[in-house]
């Protein structure tokens, strides 16, 4: 039986979260970082991790790439990947998820270890802006 082809090519959106890994400043923790997403009108957003010898106020990849979404015309976040010094997929951290619930929502893909997952089921019951809308 024939397979249809995969709407999203998560290789390819792993391969941006690759790149921009390599560009990662983490000499503290030695621990690089990339992220890659699609935006709801095609684009793709990345970031990396940006460290600090204030260790606390490093940047998580997550946050490169919000700025970035905002910064190159703001959407929707609709599929998300993260990827660690080695290029294996990576969860993103608690406050992450909570940086890509923003943008993203309940409904935005996240490729993990235990495959594909919507946010939901990463950050079960979110705070988010529709609480502050209330
Ligand atoms: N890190 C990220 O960039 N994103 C995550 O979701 C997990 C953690 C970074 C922060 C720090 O620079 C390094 O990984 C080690 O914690």
């Amino acid at each position: 039986m024939t397979q249809s082809a995969p709407s999203v090519d998560w290789a390819a959106l792993r391969e941006a979260a690759r790149a921009a890994m390599s560009r990662a400043y983490a000499p503290y923790s030695g621990y690089p970082v990339g992220v890659a997403a699609l935006v709801d009108d095609g684009r793709t957003v990345t970031g990396c991790n940006v460290e600090n010898a204030s260790y606390g106020i490093g940047l998580c990849a997550e946050c490169g790439l919000v700025s970035q979404l905002q910064n190159s015309g703001g959407g929707r976040l609709t599929h998300f990947t993260c990827v660690d010094g080695k290029g294996d997929i990576l969860v993103p951290c608690g406050r992450c998820r909570q940086l890509l619930y923003e943008f993203g929502g309940p409904d935005l893909l996240l490729e993990t270890p235990a495959g594909i997952l919507p946010l939901e089921r990463m950050l079960p019951q979110a705070f988010g802006p529709e609480h502050l809308a209330k």
